[in-house]
């Protein structure tokens, strides 16, 4: 029967870049979303950035953009990273969206028709420079417990007591340092405690047919239950970046974790609109669909309180369940800017590494909990090599090059199967039922178990000693066993691709090529290649991780530590209500003013020539499109003159001329050096021409 499936991942926040941290939720849930739609089910994986809030309105500010130039920055940003590691989303829209608004003023309006939302002054610390409520993060002080400097406003990092930000000694804005006053602002509130009772029947499996939380989940909410619902604040004061309350003239705005969830409702409605779907058959009250949200431990009280809260009252359907998974680690530690530990997924790419190796390493490391999950390097590079490269990918270059070679590329009829080949096709029902489960790390260990399998019956049939023997008389029985020996293990090995697919999507591609066969779906399972179908020519199909290329991921994160202090330390505590980056003064960061200031074009070199005495300086003469100039260059130990007749560059073209030794230079080429020694001057990508602007 095929179900009807929503899945989400949490809304990464647009004020900050995606990190290994970020990336095991979303290669859990792609995994997982991977395999439902290779069963057939419709299955749409919603996401998008969570865009509202100070820190991202204060980042903008700092950086001198609009608030939404920011976050159109940041979505192409992560959607790039994301979809570097392979995770397909159906749609990945922002919380700043039309449909986002709608159904929060939606929601917002039956819930405080049903008596929900109550007004009520509060007084709140205020930084009188910068005119603005300060939230809890952005007050810093001495603790009022430890008396530990510089602390923040919620929570003391030293002796890790809880506070509210009244009670530091000395406080002061994190924003401007000045000493923040009290003052009074009307807030509006959720009265969550009315909600107590059907929160509890739901949290307890009481109103669904599955028990929607993971054991320890429901736990944690039973604690939450015993120290007592508290009225959650959901209104913030202008100046905010958000949506505006309905009638109060743009002086309220909800809080960024009002809309945040209903972010999913905006995205998925989007989509609908695009494609068509019934987006009631999977939001309203009594839907048969399934709702799946996928978040990390961090973010539960939201999501199992607020959240489904707000849904019931506003006469929505509930989530069908909430799978938690933990955090992160490295080394067995936090993540850490000073070890370069602090990794993120672009950096990943950006080094050569191979996506699907994290995405296996983290699926291996999974099993449906809210356990941490530690990315050891070392362990990571052994654990790929020797699983993926060693295992899987030994099987097909052991065996496909005799069917090319002695068989035309053409498969063998299955004959007797071997009883290796049964077992890799029995264990399919297992292996679903643990990616269903989300035990994603029993999946693989059922699969390596038997690839070793697999590997053990190639190393006893050695095709390659038949073929050797072939090769000095034609047995027409050793053929035969040649030709059967490798279509068992090929068909072995398209068994093993379909069930590590859901992990490994690209590979599995590559060899859907190999194999010249249809999309592998979970179907399949059952079949085997028929006799006489034609392989494609066997080609590399993973190459070994070398331990030197961790070695310079985690250098190159500890550089972009000094390079980007922006980067924030994600200091995260569960309870926070905001989760708020650290530094919004920027010291290295300029303006898009000031880097507009650089005038800089595409230059071809016409004439390169060298220079009379000097031992640093080539001559080069510029075609700027408009005009031509000569520059000196101090490229000379690494280009001789005549490689860069003809080739295009990028030119600083406003700068003030310069007089030097050997005459006037008008301008400045780029090139690239590092530590080591050599230039490296930049081109354009083919299609560029003089005179072009670079911006
Ligand atoms: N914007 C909120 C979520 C709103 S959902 C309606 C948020 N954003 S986040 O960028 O901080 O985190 C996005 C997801 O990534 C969260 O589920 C969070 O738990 C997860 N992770 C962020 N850092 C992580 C680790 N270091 N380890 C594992 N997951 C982590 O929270
Ligand atoms: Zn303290």
């Amino acid at each position: 029967m095929t179900r009807k499936i929503l899945v989400t991942s949490a809304l990464p926040y647009a004020n900050g870049a995606i990190h290994l941290g970020h990336l095991v939720e979303y290669i859990q849930t792609d995994i997982w979303v991977r395999f439902q739609k290779m069963q057939e089910h419709e299955c749409y994986y919603i996401c998008a950035d969570d865009t509202h809030g100070t820190p991202i309105m204060l980042r903008a500010e700092a950086e001198g953009i609009t608030p939404e130039a920011l976050i159109e920055r940041m979505h192409g940003e992560h959607l790039r990273d994301f979809q570097g590691f392979h995770i397909e989303f159906d749609n990945y829209y922002s919380t700043h969206s039309d449909e986002t608004r709608e159904y929060a003023n939606d929601i917002y309006a039956k819930l405080n028709k049903a008596g929900l939302i109550e007004k009520r002054v509060i007084e709140q610390f205020y930084d009188p420079v910068k005119e603005i409520f300060l939230p809890d993060r952005f007050i810093k002080g001495e603790c009022p417990k430890c008396h530990a400097k510089d602390q923040y406003g919620d929570a003391c990092e030293v002796c890790g007591s809880a506070y509210s930000p009244t009670e530091l000694i000395n406080p002061y804005s994190a924003l401007s340092g000045a000493k923040p006053v009290k003052k009074k602002s009307e807030h509006y509130f959720f009265k969550l405690d009315k909600c107590e009772k059907f929160l509890k029947d739901w949290t307890q499996g009481k109103k669904t047919p599955e028990p929607p939380l993971q054991p320890e989940a429901a736990n944690k909410l039973k604690e939450w239950f015993a120290a007592g619902l508290r009225d959650w604040d959901i209104s913030r004061d202008a100046p905010y970046f958000g949506f505006p309350i309905p009638d109060t003239d743009n002086k309220k705005f909800f809080y960024v974790w009002l809309d945040a969830p209903i972010g999913y409702m905006g995205s998925f409605k989007n989509l609908c609109q695009r494609k068509g779907i019934k987006f009631d058959d999977y939001w309203k009250k009594d839907s048969k669909t399934d709702l799946y949200h996928f978040i990390g431990k961090d973010i539960l009280y939201f999501h199992a309180l607020f959240w489904p809260a707000m849904l019931e009252y506003s006469g929505y359907r509930t989530p069908t369940k909430i799978f938690a998974h933990g955090f992160l680690t490295v080394n067995g530690e936090k993540m850490s800017k000073s070890r370069g530990t602090f990794i993120t997924a672009e950096s990943y790419l950006t080094q050569g590494l191979n996506p699907e190796c994290l995405r296996y390493y983290y699926a291996a490391k999974l099993n449906g909990t809210m356990e941490d999950i530690d990315l050891n390097l070392e362990d990571f590079v052994a654990r790929v090599n020797s699983d993926l490269v060693g295992k899987y990918v030994n099987i097909a270059s052991r065996c496909a090059s005799f069917i090319t070679k002695q068989f035309q590329g053409k498969l063998a009829s299955s004959g007797t199967i071997v009883p290796v080949l049964e077992r890799v096709r029995e264990h399919a029902p297992y292996i679903l039922r643990f990616y269903e489960d989300r035990n994603f790390g029993f999946a693989l260990r059922e699969i390596m178990h038997l690839a070793d399998e697999v590997n053990r019956f190639v190393d006893t049939a050695k095709p390659w000693e038949l073929a050797k023997e072939l090769a000095k008389d034609k047995d027409t029985t050793k053929q035969q066993t040649l030709h059967w020996v490798c279509t068992q293990a090929l068909n072995a090995f398209r068994l093993l691709t379909l069930y590590l697919k859901p992990v490994l999507p690209k590979l599995a591609l590559d060899v859907e090529r190999f194999l010249s066969i249809s999309p592998l779906v979970w179907s399949d399972a059952v079949t085997l290649l028929p006799a006489g179908h034609k392989i494609n020519d066997y080609r590399h199909l993973m190459t070994r991780i070398d331990p030197k290329q961790i070695t310079v991921l985690t250098e190159a994160n500890k550089e972009s530590l000094q390079a980007a202090p922006q980067a924030h330390s994600q200091q995260r505590h569960a309870q926070h209500q905001e989760k708020i980056m650290e530094a919004t003064t920027i010291p290295n960061v300029i303006t898009i003013d000031d880097f507009a200031k650089i005038d800089l074009r595409i230059a071809r070199i016409v004439n390169a020539e060298h220079v009379d005495g000097a031992d640093k300086l080539i001559k080069l003469t510029l075609d700027l499109g408009t005009e031509i100039r000569t520059v000196l260059a101090g490229i000379k130990p690494a280009y001789a003159p005549e490689q860069l007749i003809g080739r295009l560059t990028v030119a600083v073209v406003n700068l003030a001329p310069r007089k030097m030794k050997f005459g006037v230079s008008e301008g400045m080429v780029l090139a690239a050096s590092g530590t080591e020694p050599g230039f490296y001057l930049l081109s354009p990508d083919s299609g560029a021409l003089p005179g072009m602007k670079v911006k």
